[in-house]
């Protein structure tokens, strides 16, 4: 019987496999709402992974972001996240920057996690307790320990994006760190940080399915996760913040100060 981490790779190999070849065509794309696109990909690449996980694991429930997963055999205690491609925007302008990203719950605990990013080849692998891989490799999260001194990232939703406040996060972090990225796939992002690529990222409105993986790569790290108000992350909390462990504080503090409306900001007057 196949592990559920070799199954998580070997779907995710094919699935990457799969989007490339759609990638190289530069395929079109059809819009889920106002800025929120999907393409034939991400539908390929959903019934191939929904299809080999029922095949492996007929029991085993599954949320998949385009619906087909159909949260099939409720009731199950395993129940996988899919994000069959995680970052479609940057995927349909031709910008190489998306992923393939599944996890693995059991009984509400995550256990296993991977991100497939085809355009470095990286795969990146965890399990509950082994540690985190990138490419084979063991990876840790970075040793930044001051904000002013961090790289980090963070995003914005396809959907209800006018009404998200994170902006305000977004311009004060830019203003006092090295710099603040928008990677475009949340699943990197957060792979990112857990090979200390980064040292922290951010983001409010996600979906379980998008930072499922990310979230215990980060954790089997050595790095932190929490929502943005240090309260612990569940898979339906309206956001996360995920860390190395030594900006956690810090963040918090800062997180607080904009939550609060001390620090959001006010753009100067030209001239
Ligand atoms: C999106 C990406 C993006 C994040 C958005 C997500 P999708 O996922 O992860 O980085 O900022 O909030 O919806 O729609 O490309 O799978
Ligand atoms: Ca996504
Ligand atoms: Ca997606």
């Amino acid at each position: 019987m196949t592990s559920h981490l070799d199954a998580a790779i070997e779907i995710s190999l094919a699935a990457g496999n799969l989007l490339r070849y759609h990638y190289e065509r530069r395929i079109g794309f059809e819009l889920k709402a106002e800025f929120d696109l999907v393409t034939e990909a991400d539908k390929a690449s959903e019934k191939l992974v929904v299809e080999r996980l029922r095949q492996y694991f007929p029991a085993h429930s599954i949320q998949a972001e385009e619906g087909g997963g159909g949260e099939s055999t409720v009731g199950s205690e395993y129940r996988w996240y899919v994000d069959p491609l995680d970052g479609t925007t940057n995927f349909a302008h031709g910008y190489p920057a998306w992923s393939v990203t599944m996890a693995l719950e059991k009984a509400g605990e995550l256990i296993v996690g991977v991100v497939f990013d085809p355009n470095r080849d990286e795969l990146f692998a965890c399990e509950k307790g082994a540690g985190a891989f990138l490419n084979g490799k063991r990876i840790h999260v970075s040793n930044v320990s001051k904000l002013s001194s961090s790289l980090s990232c963070t995003g914005f939703p396809n959907n209800s994006r006018k009404g998200n406040p994170n902006i305000h996060f977004f311009y004060q972090l830019a203003m006092e760190t090295h710099g603040v990225r928008r990677g475009g796939s949340a699943a990197i992002d957060l792979a990112y940080t857990a090979c200390g690529r980064l040292d922290a990222f951010w983001e409010i409105g996600l979906s379980p399915w998008d930072l499922a993986a990310g979230k215990l790569l980060v954790t089997e790290a050595g790095g932190d996760c929490s929502t943005m108000r240090g309260e612990a992350h569940a898979m339906n909390s309206p956001d996360i913040m995920a860390d190395n462990g030594l900006l956690h504080d810090e963040l918090i503090v800062r997180f607080s100060d904009i939550f609060r409306g001390k620090l959001r900001h006010q753009i100067p007057a030209a001239g």
